[in-house]
């Protein structure tokens, strides 16, 4: 850690003004390092005041997140990767899991992604404004049931969202939270198999939250259905809180995942039940009520006549005045 990065960590981890004399003496430095220091934090965006014979101290206002806000929010979690700007946080884990002595629960988060990954192959819009996170898991059950993770994890950032907002979250199945019938979150949980024993060696979970709207907007493609939590940025304090409630609620969930105490909220918060949706299967089209949410996930559909259950895929609202099939 260079002087720049330990006078941040210092000013975060207390809460009180410190002088630049005891910052100077606590690392060694003299007091005109100190001030250098500080300096080069103001001039990368963070908010710092002086407060006349009491010293240097975070203001509640500053803006820029940052890895130790996180850190001190998690109560003392040490292992948390921070980027300003990434690929994609899911890669950065994937790329630490195998190299094999990284902690289950170690986690990456970043401001923007520039190969942010989304769904099917998709890409994920991930610029400055979003908070972007993956978490390593380690779980010892079969590669079929990841579905639970994104599941546990949907309802976990629902709850984390509305602890430290006005709103109030949906899901559409399976991996999207919906706030007033726009997208404002997407999870990809991906995993890692060992071909040998057909085991899962690790999982990647994936959280994409957009916290406000992006400069100049979302693109064409999306901007119809996205959306963001809030109106107007928030705090860096009020982010890393949010990242730790997500983290925190998710965990709660993953350390009992066989009870699925989430299900029942996951059914609840269903954006689809009661909706007419169409799906591609083969090649075809089909379309189909939604009846709600099933005990493993699964999504419950009268097509035709037929109740069926959709466990993998992607489906999509029909609109409303369109022939049902
Ligand atoms: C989707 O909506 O299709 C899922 C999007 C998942 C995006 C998150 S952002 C953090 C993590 N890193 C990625 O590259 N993707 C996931």
């Amino acid at each position: 850690m260079n002087l720049t990065e330990k006078v941040l960590e210092q000013l975060i981890m207390t809460d009180e003004p410190v002088s630049g004399e005891s910052l100077a003496q606590k690392l060694m430095v003299s007091r005109n390092a100190v001030w250098k220091a500080v300096e080069a934090l103001r001039k990368q965006g963070y908010n710092i005041e002086a407060a006349t014979n009491k010293g240097y101290i975070l203001s509640s206002q500053n803006m820029k997140l940052c890895g130790f806000q996180i850190k001190k929010a998690l109560k003392n979690n040490d292992n948390i990767l921070f980027f300003d700007e990434t690929d994609s946080t899911n890669a950065v884990i994937k790329r630490i899991a195998e190299e094999g002595t990284a902690k289950e629960g170690t986690i990456a988060v970043a401001l923007s992604q520039n190969a942010g990954r989304g769904r099917l192959g998709r890409s994920f819009f991930s610029p400055c404004g979003g908070i972007y996170m993956s978490i390593l898991l380690r779980p010892s059950f079969s590669p079929e049931q990841c579905l639970m993770l994104t599941v546990a994890a949907a309802v976990a950032v629902c709850r984390a969202i509305e602890k430290n907002s006005d709103a109030k979250c949906e899901i559409k199945w399976v991996n999207d939270i919906y706030i007033n019938g726009k997208k404002v979150c997407g999870i990809l949980t991906e995993g890692a198999i060992e071909a040998e024993t057909a085991t899962l060696k690790y999982a990647v979970l994936g959280i994409g939250i957009n916290l406000k709207l992006p400069n100049g907007g979302f693109p064409e493609d999306i901007a119809e259905r996205a959306a963001a939590v809030y109106n107007k940025e928030i705090t860096a304090q009020k982010k890393a809180q949010l990242i730790a409630d997500v983290v925190n609620e998710f965990f709660y969930f993953y350390e009992n995942i066989e009870k699925k105490e989430f299900m029942k909220q996951y059914q609840m918060r269903s954006y689809l039940t009661g909706k007419t949706v169409s799906y591609e299967r083969y090649g075809e089209v089909f379309t189909a009520k939604v009846l709600g949410i099933d005990e493993n996930g699964g999504l419950e559909v009268l097509q035709n006549g037929e109740y069926i259950t959709i466990t993998a895929g992607d489906v999509s609202v029909k609109p409303q005045g369109e022939k049902n099939g």
